[in-house]
């Protein structure tokens, strides 16, 4: 059934929040996770956010990933890790946190659960939302973001009440440098030849709560909280 729990979440603690979002790129990661995060207390952390405020910010970091993320390919492991590492140190992480687009390799993988194993001694219940590749496109390419508030909103399916605007700070909305159709491609093979290959990872290890993520995003809100509830 579309939405079903179709896997058991092992040695997972409830009370204890370390979650990793898992998806393609467009999947509905970031929008879950914010909604996640308001419902849990819990801080969000897109490492795609951290690195694109980065290179905002022209750092050494940012400078180094723009490139690399305008032609969507994947920022290197070790800068990668170190950023997550210094952010998942400060305090509004000791209850937990949500990972949005980490881990993307086994690498990270590997890194994150030996950091999560040390610091919380709980395992990561790591969730995937599914959802098939048109939709994927369709999303990507419609996506527009609000600059000062991070809000995400799609042009052809989820728009905002005044066009172009965001509802929240009436700013006008901007489109993503690598929502661009070459870009989406290249993005969709890094993650079907570094990404994909973890939901196996995550699925035999028994922490893996598959989600169908074609829902309009309220209800899909619902069905992930409840599963992670009954986990
Ligand atoms: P990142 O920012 O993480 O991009 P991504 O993984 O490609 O994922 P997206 O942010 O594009 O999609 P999403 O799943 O968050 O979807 P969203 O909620 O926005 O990374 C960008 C780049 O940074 C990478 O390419 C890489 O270069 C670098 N990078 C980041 N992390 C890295 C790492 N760990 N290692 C190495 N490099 C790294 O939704 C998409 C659209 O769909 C929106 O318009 C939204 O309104 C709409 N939508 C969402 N949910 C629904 C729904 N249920 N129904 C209908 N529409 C929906
Ligand atoms: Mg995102």
């Amino acid at each position: 059934m579309a939405g079903e729990l179709r896997h058991e979440a092992a040695g997972w603690v409830p009370g204890v929040y370390p979650i990793i979002m898992l998806g393609a790129p467009g999947a509905g990661k970031g929008t879950q996770a914010r909604e996640i995060s308001k419902a849990l207390h819990i801080p969000a952390i897109s490492t795609g956010e951290m690195l694109r405020q980065a290179a905002r910010h022209r750092t050494p970091l940012g400078l180094k990933a723009q490139e690399i993320m305008e032609s969507g390919g994947l920022v290197p492991d070790g800068l990668v890790c170190s950023m997550v590492e210094e952010r998942l140190g400060l305090p509004d992480c000791a209850g937990g946190f949500i990972l949005d687009g980490f881990p993307r390799t086994l690498e990270q993988a590997q890194f994150i659960e030996r950091f999560i194993e040390e610091g919380w001694h709980v395992q990561p219940l790591a969730i995937n939302l599914a959802v098939d590749r048109e939709s994927i496109i369709k999303r990507l390419t419609g996506r527009r973001m609000c600059p000062v508030c991070g809000s995400i909103y799609n042009i052809y399916l989820n728009p905002p009440r005044l066009p172009n605007h965001c509802d929240l700070e009436g700013t006008p909305l901007m489109q993503r440098d690598d929502d661009r159709d070459d870009v989406i491609r290249e993005r969709l093979v890094h993650y079907d030849h570094d990404t994909k290959p973890l939901l196996d990872h995550y699925r035999q290890a028994g922490h893996l709560l598959d989600i169908d993520g074609s829902r309009p995003p309220r209800e899909l809100t619902e069905a992930i909280l409840q599963a992670i509830r009954s986990v």
